[in-house]
């Protein structure tokens, strides 16, 4: 990708990754982009930059606009290396001794990464930097999405560059929000929040709150990944607050996995006496779904239900593997439940409770359903009735929350 003007004097000189399909365990099948700007005032500065590989690219797209050695200034608004990597190429080129902007944390964990003693200037929150007809306001917002994270406030085009947050994995030759679909881009952003953003709603509660009480308006929001949202930023605003808090539809999660096919015909039993209680539900395989689609489809659905076989008298490596993953993304204030096909030990079922009860999921029935070997008649009628058991919880539960 070349550098696109974003606003009179503003380039996004960033790169598309279109060949990158899984970003530390979440999938993203339509790649994504690693944006940096480039704001040409009085004085020059770079925002962030992009991942080591494509350092090259980022250097020959600023090259278009202005000599790399002319930039005044960088700022580093997030260590993580898919911003950071390629750093020290740039640095390389506009002279080791430019000022770097970027939080307190910033610098401990660029000197971690990097090695290098660059001249840091470490910002306090709210600190101003004076670029001639445009200043930028540092906004610190640790954790979204690592303690070091900050956000760039520039005040004459009220842009917002956010960093990870607002943010898409998604590579495209659409720059804007109003150059693609609304509902696709929408969808990709849940998904990035449900995989990303999930485990610091706090933040985000608080990130909007700042920026509510500091009166900010935002004509532009610039996110580090995919599209830039310049003709609704407020759609993403209200969106980060609805995800932000517990939400709560009729609709529930089966996710399973299947040695001999029996508990694959629960989950589908189990699914359907759901359905059959007025609630939406998705039945969802592990071997045919990513771990990060099922988060997306957790994300606004009030319960999850886990089935595993026992194997080896523990539970399936697939369903461990999504419940570690669900575990760091910590879901708030949901229901649960579990099942599975055991031979001579359901022992999956006790482990996926415990498991579950940890996490701070409110268990609907902690005996679960457990059934030897293939469900014959009687047992794909107990499956139906768990799953409108499982029905009627979430709607009660729903009408509860509405309260
Ligand atoms: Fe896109 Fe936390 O890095």
């Amino acid at each position: 990708m070349n550098s696109v003007q974003i606003a009179q004097g503003i380039y996004d000189v960033g790169v598309n990754d279109w060949n990158v399909r899984d970003f530390h365990g979440y999938s993203t099948p339509t790649g994504s982009t690693y944006n940096a700007f480039l704001i040409i005032d009085e004085k020059i500065a770079l925002i962030d930059t992009v991942k080591k590989e494509f350092a090259g690219q980022l250097l020959k797209n600023i090259s278009e606009i202005v000599s790399p050695e002319k930039i005044d200034y960088v700022i580093s608004n997030h260590t993580e290396m898919d911003h950071t990597g390629g750093l020290p190429l740039i640095m390389n080129h506009i002279g080791q001794d430019k000022p770097l902007y970027c939080s307190k944390m910033g610098q401990k964990n660029l000197a971690m990464h990097f090695r290098d003693s660059w001249n840091y200037h470490a910002v306090e929150n709210g600190e101003e930097l004076d670029l001639g007809k445009r200043q930028l306001t540092f906004l610190e917002t640790r954790m979204l999405h690592w303690p070091d994270s900050m956000l760039t406030y520039e005040k004459a085009d009220q842009i917002l560059f956010s960093s990870d947050a607002f943010g898409q994995h998604y590579a495209g030759y659409e720059k804007f929000d109003d150059q693609i679909d609304r509902d696709e881009l929408l969808f990709h952003s849940k998904k990035y929040f449900a995989n990303i953003i999930l485990l610091y709603a706090g933040q985000v509660k608080k990130l909007l709150k700042t920026v509510t009480d500091m009166g900010l308006t935002f004509k532009m929001i610039c996110p580090d990944h995919g599209i830039i949202w310049r003709k609704h930023p407020e759609l993403i605003i209200d969106a980060y607050a609805k995800w932000s808090e517990p939400i709560h539809t009729k609709k529930a999660v089966v996710v399973y996995d299947t040695m001999w096919q029996s508990t694959k015909m629960m989950a589908e039993q189990i699914a359907a006496g759901i359905v059959s209680e007025g609630v939406n539900v998705r039945p969802m395989n592990l071997r045919t779904n990513h771990r990060s689609d099922i988060m997306t489809e957790l994300l606004e659905a009030s319960a999850l239900v886990v089935g595993s076989p026992t194997l080896n008298n523990n539970i399936y490596p697939t369903v461990s593997d999504f419940l570690t993953y669900m575990k760091g993304l910590r879901p708030q204030n949901k229901l649960a439940a579990c099942f599975g096909s055991y031979g001579w030990n359901g022992a999956s079922i006790k482990i996926l409770n415990n498991e579950l009860s940890t996490m701070k999921f409110n268990m609907i029935d902690e005996a679960g359903l457990k059934i030897q070997y293939v469900p014959d008649e009687d047992g794909l009628n107990r499956c139906l009735e768990y799953g409108r058991t499982i029905g009627k919880a979430v709607c009660q539960f729903v009408q509860e929350q509405s309260r």
